[in-house]
């Protein structure tokens, strides 16, 4: 079966695991070659080994957060491939934590693997794109790029980056045949919340997780439409609409939904 997707060359960043694996698994079963990046090499392979026709699909272990190891990667990758038809900067991190409660070196690295990790990669497969007039970058945002949500001051600095930036590069990129689009998903059911601070992460916020793949289903069939941003699940739109258009009584609500406690933030510091 031919699809939009076949013989394309897709980059993924973090498809060692969660939205990342389950976008290599959907854009393999469409007959494109995909490009696997993360840390974690046997995880990568692991995933490369259950990709449909394996032997298509390469992996090129890569610290994102590392600017020279993604010049690395990318002087790899377009020597082998060229540049990706596709760019999925999905890579990233989260904490739960109160602002004060976060070290500093904390908000730094999540902003070095959410931002600056997408950037460096953005930055290193642009151009040549630009060259060929034709491509695709996909960036993994969230909806706390789009609303301030509660114990999230690092990942939301770090979103609100990423869709500002996808928001000023779609405007650059018009008529250039290079594409921009920005995903902002709710929570979806991933390793994201593994981490220890998540421990005490609401349970009626848990119980509205997603499956990854009905996230990525979302994300094909907004590339193939060519739209500027996915939101998912679609509903919350309304927050956004809400905020955008009466801020106070979006505050009261989201204050009412989250329950916050009047504790002092960083008490525990
Ligand atoms: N799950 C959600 O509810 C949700 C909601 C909104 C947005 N998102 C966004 O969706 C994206 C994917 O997250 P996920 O939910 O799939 O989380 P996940 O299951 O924890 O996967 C995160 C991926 O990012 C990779 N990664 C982390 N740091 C990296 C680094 N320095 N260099 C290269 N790769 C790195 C990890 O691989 P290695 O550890 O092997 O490097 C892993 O493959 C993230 O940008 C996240 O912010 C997720």
């Amino acid at each position: 079966m031919s699809t939009q997707f076949h013989a394309k060359t897709v980059l993924i960043t973090g498809a060692s695991r969660g939205i990342g694996k389950q976008l290599a698994q959907d854009f393999a079963r469409e007959g494109a070659r995909c490009l696997l990046v993360a840390r974690d090499t046997a995880a990568l392979e692991e995933n490369r080994g259950q990709l449909p026709n394996p032997d298509q699909h390469v992996c090129y272990p890569c610290d994102v957060a590392r600017k020279e190891d993604v010049e690395e990667m990318a002087r790899k990758v377009r020597a082998e491939h060229g540049p990706p038809d596709i760019l999925v900067n999905n890579a990233g991190v989260s904490r739960y934590k109160l602002f004060l409660d976060t070290p500093i070196e904390e908000h730094e690295a999540l902003m070095q693997v959410n931002y600056w990790g997408m950037l460096y990669c953005t930055y290193a497969f642009l151009p040549a794109m630009l060259d060929r007039n034709s491509g695709h970058i996909v960036n993994l945002s969230s909806v706390s790029g789009k609303l301030g949500t509660i114990r999230h001051t690092a990942y939301c600095a770090s979103k609100f980056a990423v869709a500002g930036f996808s928001d000023s590069l779609y405007f650059e990129l018009l008529g250039t045949g290079v594409r921009v689009m920005v995903v902002n998903p709710g929570v979806v059911e991933t390793h994201l919340f593994d981490h220890e601070s998540f421990s005490d992460f609401p349970d009626d916020v848990r119980k509205m997780m997603k499956p990854a793949h009905l996230l990525t289903r979302a994300i094909l069939k907004g590339i193939r439409k060519g739209k500027y941003e996915v939101t998912f699940p679609r509903g919350l739109w309304a927050g956004v609409v809400v905020r955008a258009l009466w801020p106070p009584l979006y505050r009261m609500l989201q204050a009412r939904f989250l329950k916050i406690p009047r504790t002092r933030p960083g008490a525990s510091v």
